[in-house]
């Protein structure tokens, strides 16, 4: 989420600012098996069900805490609900 943030795109909101109580931070996450991105947890996933746009690669930008064997990671930004 900061990553996304600090290279000047307005539209994720993460309005809780990584709290992990608000889910405006939803992005879709490229290629998942390729990254080892973190486990989801069960308040992660529990906040992602309340999405209409919830996907298979739906996670919560703010729980991906970035790396550099994340580089190259792409994600889209969500819909809004
Ligand atoms: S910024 Fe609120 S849950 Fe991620």
């Amino acid at each position: 989420m900061e990553a996304v943030r600090a290279a000047g795109v307005d539209e994720l909101e993460a309005i809780c600012g990584g709290c992990l109580s608000c889910a405006t931070c939803h992005v879709y996450v490229d290629k998942t098996d390729e990254y080892d991105l973190p486990p989801m947890s069960d308040d992660e996933d529990s906040l992602l069900e309340s999405s209409f746009h919830r996907r298979e690669n739906s996670r919560l930008s703010c729980q991906i805490v970035f790396n550099d064997a994340l580089s190259g990671l792409h994600v889209t930004i969500a819909p809004e609900d």
